[in-house]
């Protein structure tokens, strides 16, 4: 939700830091702040609104900051004002605080330290830390933040400057992110909320656990535990070689994004088809076939672009491995009483691995014996952590905002995953290599897709005054129209519903005439029919049709004011050239309207708070 940064090396830690926000401002983009040591002094700059707004304030003060932590935020407690800004100070300015994540009890804290007449600044829940730090018993900076974590309630990913100690970098964490990095060579030291922050060097990173504390000094890092007993953390070798995350020529990170899923899509499922078996071999898999065979249930988890991914999953886990399989959305099935037996396979989807809903609800399900199976795209995430195995997805750092490549690359794992669950059970080996040949096609029927995006971008431009869509589909088309109506939402701000077409007669036909388009996926062989019906009943009133259909779809063309023709694939697998295709008409839509594409307002990466 936020991103935090911190820096101790050399002079130039202003400069370490705004580098290292740039990296992770697609966390939150509402503020942004740095606190830092010059000359043993503790000093600060906060600017409202994104991050060069920061740069240009750093710029007229020339802060030669020895060391920093610095933050960009999305407003969870406060209006994104520069007040609310991070980092937050207890009332003497001897601490500096930023932090990620919610402070449950902060009502009930700020309400007792006013009783005891001290005067806050902020409307955050961070400012709480800082003032508890402030007043925290006198003793060594580790007995204090022991102290302090032991009053907190929430999530927590804390780095923080105390005035006392000009030399060191304090972080603590629990249940947000936060990797401390150290360069064996030079001594230079980082706080990042995750890896794709820090510079391509070779570092020794750690991830700091539940209600850890780390004290990190030019070239010496300490970890304590909650009583402030030192803790021996195991260390990874981050290469340098790390992904450079850039545009490579592209006008956003999203376009390129979408333009890397014919080799993202390869990437999931390279080196795990053995064809001579027809089946999937995951690496790294910590459950075998036995406990896969003694699955009797499959629940599948997510949160928005994730959880469409998991209701396409669940459908072609039950059609084709005849497993019982929901999806269900995260932060709703954390509150249920969910029955979940030891067979039950809990499968949670995170392109982050740390989305707080999803998180916990895996920690609601492990609670009840689970065994929890991760897709992820972040290696050493919190949901990783939580997970008896994970499968990752290969994808590279996914930085726009809205998921593109992640989904699709989601989509291709769990048709593996489906394939495998398939083959221990029922089905056969001939239609097992069926299967794997289709899977071999996918790339190429993205790419012939992207070849065709100018039309997509025409009909986006024709579309793009309009302010209400509704987006149709039947079986797995109805999820994929789920994911297109959350894409145009995202990027362009105009109200779009997905909606099972089936379902339209029951009442939401009523919206319907000249000013309201319908988008049709009609790529599900099973119901055409079906389909083209509600077509008619959608044409019958006006409505604008635009119709994403296989090529060859006759009876789709006649009926459709504008229509886009995608390259044939199975009905298992027509979500994944229907997305990128309908995520290539969200991008032109939102570039016509002008929106921010890579970091639409109020929208954040991974939503680390509930
Ligand atoms: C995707 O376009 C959205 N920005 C959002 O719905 C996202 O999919 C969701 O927050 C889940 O994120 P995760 O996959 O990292 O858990």
């Amino acid at each position: 939700m936020c991103g935090i940064f911190a820096y101790i090396g050399h002079e130039k830690a202003a400069l370490e830091c705004i580098k290292g926000l740039k990296k992770l401002e697609y966390r939150g983009y509402d503020s942004a702040g740095m606190a830092g040591f010059h000359e043993g002094a503790l000093r600060f700059v906060k600017a409202a609104g994104k991050l060069h707004r920061l740069e240009e304030k750093l710029a007229e003060s020339a802060h030669n900051f020895s060391s920093a932590i610095s933050h960009t935020r999305w407003a969870t407690h406060g209006k994104p004002t520069e007040n609310n800004a991070h980092p937050h100070f207890d009332e003497q300015q001897h601490v500096a605080v930023v932090h990620n994540g919610i402070i449950e009890n902060h009502v009930a804290l700020r309400h007792e330290m006013v009783q005891q007449g001290i005067n806050f600044s902020s409307e955050t829940d961070t400012e709480v830390i800082a003032q508890l730090m402030g007043l925290s018993p006198t003793g060594h900076i580790v007995e204090k933040v022991s102290y302090v974590l032991g009053r907190l309630r929430g999530s927590m990913a804390v780095a923080l400057l105390h005035k006392d100690y000009p030399d060191t970098l304090i972080a603590f964490s629990r249940e947000c992110p936060l990797i401390v990095a150290l360069d064996p060579i030079t001594g230079q030291a980082m706080i990042a909320s995750d890896s794709n922050a820090l510079p391509s060097m070779d570092l020794d990173i750690t991830y700091l656990g539940q209600d850890e504390i780390a004290l990190i000094k030019k070239g010496e890092v300490l970890f304590f535990d909650k009583a402030g007993k030192p803790l021996h953390k195991k260390q990874e070798r981050l290469g340098h070689d790390m992904h450079l995350v850039s545009k490579q020529g592209f006008d956003h990170f999203m376009l390129k994004e979408i333009f890397e899923q014919p080799d993202t899509i390869r990437a999931a499922f390279m080196g795990r088809l053995n064809e001579e078996s027809a089946t999937v071999e995951f690496e790294g898999l910590n459950l075998t076939p036995a406990d896969f065979l003694n699955v009797k249930r499959v629940l599948i988890l997510g949160c928005g672009t994730s959880y469409h991914a998991g209701c396409i999953a669940a459908r072609l886990l039950e059609e084709y491995a005849r497993v019982p399989a929901q999806p269900a959305i995260a932060s709703e099935f954390r509150y249920q009483n969910p029955i979940i037996s030891p067979d039950t396979l809990v499968i949670a989807i995170s392109q982050s691995g740390e989305t707080a809903d999803t998180v916990a609800a895996v920690r609601e399900a492990k609670a009840k014996g689970a065994t929890i199976l991760a897709i992820c795209n972040i290696k050493g995430s919190l949901l990783t952590r939580e997970a008896d195995s994970t499968i990752y997805l290969k994808a590279g750092p996914e930085i726009s905002v809205c998921s593109t490549k992640a989904f699709t690359s989601q989509l291709t794992v769990l048709a593996l995953f489906g394939l495998y669950m398939a083959r221990l059970r029922h089905v056969g080996r001939d239609e097992g290599k069926r299967f794997i040949q289709e899977l071999y096609q996918l790339p190429q029927l993205v790419m012939s897709v992207l070849e065709k995006a100018p039309l997509l971008q025409e009909l986006a431009v024709k579309y793009s005054r309009y302010n209400h869509f509704f987006y149709l589909g039947r079986q797995a088309m109805f999820y994929t129209a789920l994911e297109g109506a959350l894409k145009l939402k995202e990027l362009s701000y105009i109200e779009a519903s997905g909606y099972p077409a089936g379902e339209m007669k029951h009442g939401p036909i009523a919206l319907l005439d000249e000013d309201l388009p319908v988008i049709a996926f009609a790529c599900n062989r099973q119901t055409q029919d079906k389909l083209l019906s509600n077509l008619q009943e959608c044409k019958a009133r006006g409505a604008p049709l635009i119709v994403f259909a296989f090529e060859g779809d006759t009876d789709s063309t006649s009926l459709a004011t504008d229509i886009f023709h995608i390259p044939s694939t199975s009905d298992a697998l027509a979500a994944i050239p229907v997305s990128v295709a309908s995520q290539l008409f969200a991008y032109y839509t939102a570039l016509a309207r002008g929106t921010d594409i890579d970091q639409p307002r109020n929208l954040a990466k991974s939503v680390t708070v509930e």
